[in-house]
């Protein structure tokens, strides 16, 4: 992990210096000198926020900060109303051996919420990737289904009654792989299983914890450009053949993995998804949101923090004009740790600088995507 030296000699230069009175005086997350003093917590937390719209925020939980870090448990407890684990309930983590699960990291998070009144998301049952590494040389077209079915029974089992909603099938849907309904036919699932894997997931998930809202999770859907509104049309039309054959299925989890600098917008193609949803009478929440900023070409951290913000700011003004979106969770807390950062696959343009795609800065200090987020939750009609 870095220290705050380290990442003020990382990102480099003046604005570094500039920034690190603010960094200072702030620690404390009960105020901070960017706003004037204004509280953070409490009446001024994004929980307390968005539960004025009824709204859940929420965020994606590192398993080992919320073990080691006692500042980021008390982040969490402090401005959040939902969580999501980034990575403990895959298959790759709960899964070390075909016979047996370890949920120790999936119970820390649920008891973690349940001690502080916060919902959670489960994420997720079916997905591409994050499989592990017995996964190939052992589930093959004659056993799937009984792996896949036993999955979601045991760990949909286990934590049933406690989850608001379930990522049930992730990512589905890749227009490269040339199918006419645009289903991903490279995932694994799809090969031993056929298109049938995806009913099958979601009428197992309304067995195993028949509370749970089932949700259908996919990313680049949301821009106006031709290659999302393809992407977002297959989306659509998945659910829309899913509800007709009555498979069991509540809400669509648009990820929203944003870019602070984009030739096109999100406004036709944010609407769109809702208003499918909502004629399929589902809810709709943004389960992922980030925005990466490697396109961005200034260095100067202020700046780049600003044009995120405003990526923050007109993407949930458009998400929150109506009434179907019920959530809006980030994908991490602080830019300490986010998956952008993660080697340097999504820093291509600048390796040599680290994301700043979160609502709160390395050091847990609200930045201007907080206030972004703050600001659209006020702004948004009740729900
Ligand atoms: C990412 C995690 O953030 C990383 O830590 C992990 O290495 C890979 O997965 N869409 C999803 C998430 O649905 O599960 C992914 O999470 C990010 C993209």
């Amino acid at each position: 992990m870095m220290t705050r030296r380290e990442w003020m000699r990382q990102a480099g230069g003046v604005t570094a210096i500039a920034a690190i009175p603010q960094l200072l005086c702030s620690r404390g997350l009960a105020q901070t000198a960017a706003n004037g003093g204004q509280a953070i917590t409490g009446a001024g937390s994004l929980k307390d926020h968005a539960a004025a719209r009824g709204l859940l925020t929420g965020c994606a939980v590192n398993a080992n900060l919320l073990r080691d870090d006692e500042d980021f448990r008390k982040l969490l407890a402090e401005q959040y109303n939902i969580v999501v684990p980034e990575n403990c309930l895959k298959w790759n983590i709960l899964r070390p051996t075909a016979e047996t699960y370890n949920f120790a990291d999936a119970d820390s998070l649920v008891a973690f919420a349940e001690a502080n009144g916060m919902k959670v998301r489960g994420h997720n049952f079916v997905w591409h990737e994050a499989l592990p590494g017995w996964f190939a040389a052992t589930v093959n077209r004659d056993n799937a289904q009984k792996f896949l079915v036993d999955h979601i029974h045991t760990v949909g089992g286990r934590y049933k009654g406690k989850m608001h909603s379930w990522d049930v099938v992730n990512e589905a849907i890749w227009i490269p792989d040339g199918r006419p309904d645009g289903l991903r036919s490279s995932s694994p699932w799809f090969q031993m299983l056929g298109p049938g894997y995806i009913d099958l997931a979601f009428r197992t998930a309304r067995e195993a914890d028949p509370t749970a809202l089932l949700t259908y999770n996919d990313y680049s859907i949301e821009y106006d450009s031709n290659d999302a509104g393809r992407k977002r049309t297959a989306v659509l039309a998945l659910l829309r053949r899913m509800k007709a054959d009555r498979v069991p299925l509540d809400a669509l989890g648009i990820q929203s993995h944003l870019h602070a600098i984009s030739k096109e917008g999100f406004s036709r193609g944010v609407r769109e998804l809702i208003d499918g949803a909502k004629a399929l009478g589902l809810q709709v929440f943004i389960t992922e949101l980030d925005v990466n900023d490697d396109a961005v070409a200034t260095a100067d951290m202020t700046e780049r923090d600003k044009i995120v913000a405003a990526v923050y700011r007109s993407y949930l003004t458009t998400a929150l004009d109506g009434p179907e979106v019920k959530a809006v969770l980030t994908w991490g807390v602080s830019d300490k740790n986010t998956w952008l950062n993660n080697g340097t696959k999504f820093r291509k343009q600048h390796p040599e600088r680290l994301q700043r795609p979160l609502p709160f800065d390395p050091d847990y200090v609200p930045g201007p995507a907080f206030y972004a987020m703050r600001d659209s939750f006020d702004e948004a009609k009740k729900r």
